[in-house]
Order: structure tokens, then sequence, then C-alpha cells
């Protein structure tokens, strides 16, 4: 269970739920019904995946297979700054673990979570493909790259005294 409360409004619900009318009945139509109410929230909470599952008739178990299976969804909310730490080969060989560690002592979260105030979220990923800047921190569209741990604690700075 999220430790968020859903803040979902009745608009939201009224938009997913015609988009659900929608595609009801088309094959493979749960893919588009969860990208579409990971654009409306933003992300799916419990509260969405049930209500997929019943407008769609279907096991929420299902709709929770596949919101969990896939990267690009998320069950938590994302924060108001988006950062990911690469842990691709050439990132990691330079210490990419360490910067991901000072990150999450700095804002006191493990990867994966957002922060209570929603400021950040943190997550992992593969190589972004800028190898040469290893290792790299992404922050919102902003690149961060031959970052040490030390450093850490100045980019996050940047963004906590906006
Ligand atoms: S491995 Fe990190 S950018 Fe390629």
């Amino acid at each position: 269970m999220s430790q968020f409360a859903f803040e979902g409004t009745e608009e939201q619900e009224r938009e997913l739920k015609a988009f659900i009318s929608a595609k009801k009945g088309e094959r493979g139509c749960l893919m588009p019904v969860l990208h579409e109410a990971n654009r409306i929230y933003g992300y799916l909470p419990a509260e969405v995946q049930t209500m997929i599952a019943d407008e769609l008739d279907i096991p929420l178990a299902e709709v929770y297979g596949v919101a969990t299976f896939y990267s690009q969804f998320s069950l938590m909310p994302k924060g108001k700054h988006r950062i990911s730490v690469c842990l691709g080969t050439a990132c990691y060989v330079k210490g990419a673990d360490k910067v991901l560690s000072a990150v999450e002592k700095e804002l006191r979260i493990s990867c994966g979570e957002v922060t209570p105030d929603r400021k950040f979220s943190l997550d992992s990923c593969r190589c972004v493909g800028a190898c040469g800047l290893a290792p790299v921190m992404i922050v919102d569209d902003e690149v961060y790259g031959r970052l040490t741990e030390k450093q850490v604690k100045a980019v996050l700075d940047k963004y906590i005294k906006e």
C-alpha cells in the first residue's frame, strides 16, 4: 500500500472511464488503458488499478501483473523532480552505485521511492547513451556527468533551495 493518500479527482475518473468504455471489448485493450491511466494520474495506484479491473471486468491480479511487469508504469507517485541514476555498465564501473547511495542518503529515501513532500523521486536506469560522461545522473531533463558522490549534495541543493 502506498504511503500517499490517493488524490484522484472526479474529472480524472470520468476521463479514464470514458476511455475504458470506448476500448472495452477490444483485444489487448489493457495496455492502452494502463497508458491512458498513467497519463491521467501520473502513476497507477491501487485505487486506479481497481477501477480498471472493475470497468474491464477482469481480475485485479491481471491489472496488477501487467502494471508491475512494464517499467514505464509506476505504482508510486513521481516527485516534482525526477532523479534517475544510470546503473549501466560504464557508469557502474565508474562508481554509479556510490552516487546512488549518496542520493539515497541525502534524500533519505531508497531507489524507487519518493520523498514525503513529493519534491523528489529516485530511480535507476540502464545506459542512457552518455557513457563518455559516466557516471551519469539525470534530474528532470538535466544530465549531470562525471559525478562523484561528494558532488551529489551540491546538485540536489540547487533543487532543494529553489
Ligand atoms: S552506462 Fe551510463 S550512460 Fe551508458
